[in-house]
C-alpha cells in the first residue's frame, strides 16, 4: 500500500499566538513493500508527519493518499480548485488541470468516520513510549481491544491477541496478568502486540526502541523485520543510524518541517553530508578504521557485521 504525500503542510494552533508550522510543503512517496526510516533532529516534524498518515492529525494544506483514501482539509470542490492552482497556470491549461484533478478524484473516496476507522485498521501507529497507553485490566484484553474495536467477535479477537502476544515473545502465563505489574520492556511489548493484533498493512513505529536495553531493542527490531518480510510496510522513526543502515530500504531525512533528502541508507552514509549532522553508523567507523590499516573494504556493499567480516577474510593485503 503506497502512501503519496502532496504539498503537505501542517500548522499547530493556527491563527493563535502559538501558531507553529511543523510540516512545510512536503512531497513524498512511500513505496509499497518498503522499510522506510524517517530520521532528523528532535523537533524536525517526524511525529507530526506520521500522525497524518492515519488521520490523527488533519493536514492544514495539501493532501495524503493512503489506501485509496484522500486525506485533505479541502472539500471535494475546493480540492479541485486547489489542484488547478498547484498544477500551474490554470488560465492557460485549465482543461488539463481539471482532467488531472478528475483522475485523482476518481480513485479517491470522500472521507467518512467509517472510512477513517478502516484506515486505522490498516495503518497502525506505535507511539513513543506506547506502554503509557495500556488501560485494560489484563494483558489479553488490552491486546484484543484493537481487533474487537475493528469488528471481530470476542473469540476471534482473543485469537488475534494470542498470536500477537506470541510474536512479541510473551507466552500464555502473561494473558491474565495486569499490564501494570509488568516490567517496562514487557509493557512495551504488550502495547506493540495491541497494534499488530489488528494485522495492519502499514506499521508506523515512532522511536520504538527508545529506552530499551540493547538486547530488548534487538529483539524488537527482529520482530519488525519479521513483519516486514511477511509483507507489512514499515515506517520507522529512529535516531539509531546502525538500525537505519541495517534494516531500512529507504531513508527520509527531515529538517525544520521539510524533507531534505530521500535516498537509501548506503548512499546517505557514503555521502556523509556534514549539514545533516548525522551520526555515523558504528559499522562504518569500524570499516574506515580497517581501511586505514590496509584492509580492502568496499563500504558500498556493506549492511551488516557479517558483510564486513566476509570482506576482512578475503581482503587482507
Ligand atoms: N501539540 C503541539 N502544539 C504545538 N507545537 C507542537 C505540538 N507538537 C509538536 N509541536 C512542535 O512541532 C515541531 C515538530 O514536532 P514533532 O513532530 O514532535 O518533531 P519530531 O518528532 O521530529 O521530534 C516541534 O517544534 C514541536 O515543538
Ligand atoms: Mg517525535
Amino acid at each position: 500500500m503506497p502512501i503519496e504525500i502532496k504539498n503537505l503542510s501542517f500548522t499547530y494552533a493556527p491563527k493563535s499566538p502559538f501558531q507553529f508550522e511543523a510540516i512545510r510543503d512536503i512531497n513524498l512517496l512511500i513505496q509499497d513493500h518498503a522499510f522506510t526510516a524517517i530520521i532528523g533532529h528532535t523537533g524536525s516534524g517526524k511525529s507530526t508527519l506520521v500522525q497524518q498518515i492515519n488521520a490523527l492529525l488533519v493536514p492544514t494544506q495539501g493532501a495524503l493518499i493512503v489506501d485509496g483514501l484522500l486525506l485533505t482539509p479541502y472539500k471535494k470542490r475546493s480540492y479541485l480548485r486547489y489542484l488547478e492552482k498547484i498544477t500551474n497556470k490554470p488560465h492557460k491549461h485549465e482543461a488539463l488541470a481539471v482532467k488531472k484533478a478528475q483522475e485523482i478524484i476518481d480513485f479517491i473516496q470522500p472521507i467518512s468516520p467509517a472510512k477513517i476507522k478502516d484506515l486505522r485498521r490498516h495503518v497502525g501507529i506505535v507511539f513513543q513510549f506506547p506502554e503509557y497507553q495500556l488501560f485494560e485490566e489484563t494483558v489479553i484484553d488490552d491486546v484484543a481491544f484493537g481487533p474487537l474495536n475493528f469488528g471481530l467477535s470476542k473469540e476471534q479477537a482473543q485469537e488475534k491477541a494470542k498470536k500477537a502476544l506470541a510474536e512479541v515473545g510473551l507466552d500464555e502465563s502473561y494473558y491474565q496478568r495486569s499490564p501494570f505489574e509488568l516490567s517496562g520492556g514487557e509493557r512495551r511489548r504488550v502495547a506493540i502486540a495491541g497494534i499488530i493484533a489488528s494485522e495492519p498493512k502499514v506499521l508506523i513505529l515512532d522511536e520504538p526502541t527508545a529506552g530499551l536495553d540493547p538486547l530488548g531493542a534487538k529483539m524488537m527490531m527482529e520482530l519488525f523485520v519479521h513483519l516486514y518480510h511477511q509483507g507489512t510496510n514499515i515506517i520507522l522513526i529512529t535516531h539509531d543510524m546502525d538500525i537505519v543502515l541495517r534494516y531500512a530500504t529507504q531513508v527520509v531525512v527531515m529538517k525544520e518541517g521539510r524533507v531534505i533528502e530521500e535516498t537509501n541508507p548506503v548512499t546517505l552514509f557514503m555521502a556523509d553530508k556534514e549539514e545533516y549532522s548525522l551520526e555515523t553508523p558504528m559499522l562504518y567507523e569500524v570499516a574506515r578504521a580497517l581501511r586505514a590499516h590496509g584492509y580492502t573494504i568496499d563500504i558500498n556493499q556493506m549492511h551488516s557485521e557479517d558483510d564486513l567480516a566476509k570482506m576482512i577474510k578475503v581482503g587482507k593485503k
